[in-house]
């Protein structure tokens, strides 16, 4: 797979790949030929209130709702994360696994946040109206619901935590993508590159949707990766 960015950027934030133009439209076309993952009922608890309150159809505010959320199992594994190296000290082999997952929690809250980040300023500068209920109250009370949701499964047992993200980001790269093939207009729309230092700039709207779907996959590989990963106790 091609990883070299079209326009490379001075990031130097660690995180999924930049992929190239043709990679992007590769990617998309991938994810397009491969079908969803069977959600859970937990994951389609969540799915099914933000599709009833934002439509069916992916929009820029659907997705801001999104990365909204998709931050949140990120954050409850780091804190997790720095209860276990707290309780693994004395222990450096594992405490240096612990602080590792420490470490790609945080690159992947980052990178959701710059998700997010882009979302709104694509809505802004489309002038799309939010509303107080739907677009501030909603995904506080659903990122309180997941984050819940995350700590408790990992704590329990960790694989559902991760299987329930990557659920998750199954969702989202399937959203994005579908979106793209959706609305054939983005492509002729030009990435404003409000983010550019930090995200690398994109040919279009459609790309810089195509990147954020592959990095949904990114993370949704890496969630399933670590399912595969020995517990650490
Ligand atoms: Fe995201
Ligand atoms: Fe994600």
């Amino acid at each position: 797979m091609t990883i070299t960015a079209e326009h490379p950027t001075t990031t130097t934030h660690p995180g999924p790949p930049k992929l190239d133009r043709d990679a992007l439209r590769r990617a998309q076309q991938e994810t397009l030929d491969t079908p969803r993952m069977e959600y859970s009922l937990l994951a389609r608890m969540m799915f099914k209130p933000v599709d009833l309150m934002y439509g069916k159809e992916g929009s820029f505010t659907k997705f801001a709702m999104l990365e909204v959320i998709a931050r949140v199992p990120y954050q409850a594994w780091e804190r997790m994360g720095y209860w276990a190296v707290h309780r693994f000290r004395t222990r450096s082999d594992l405490a240096r696994r612990v602080h590792e997952r420490i470490v790609e929690a945080r690159a992947d809250q980052d990178n959701e946040q710059y998700h997010l980040l882009i979302m709104e300023d694509l809505i802004d500068r489309q002038g799309l109206k939010r509303n107080f209920l739907l677009h501030r109250v909603a995904p506080w009370f659903i990122s309180f619901f997941y984050y819940h949701v995350s700590w408790v499964l990992f704590m329990v047992h960790p694989k559902s935590s991760y299987r329930l993200n990557a659920e998750f980001e199954d969702h989202a790269e399937h959203e994005y993508m579908s979106f793209v093939a959706e609305n054939p207009d983005l492509e002729f729309i030009p990435d404003p590159g409000t983010y550019a230092d930090e995200y690398g700039r994109y040919r279009s709207v459609a790309d810089l949707l195509r990147q954020i779907g592959h990095d949904e996959r990114t993370h949704k590989l890496d969630s399933l990766q670590s399912m595969q990963e020995p517990r650490v106790r």
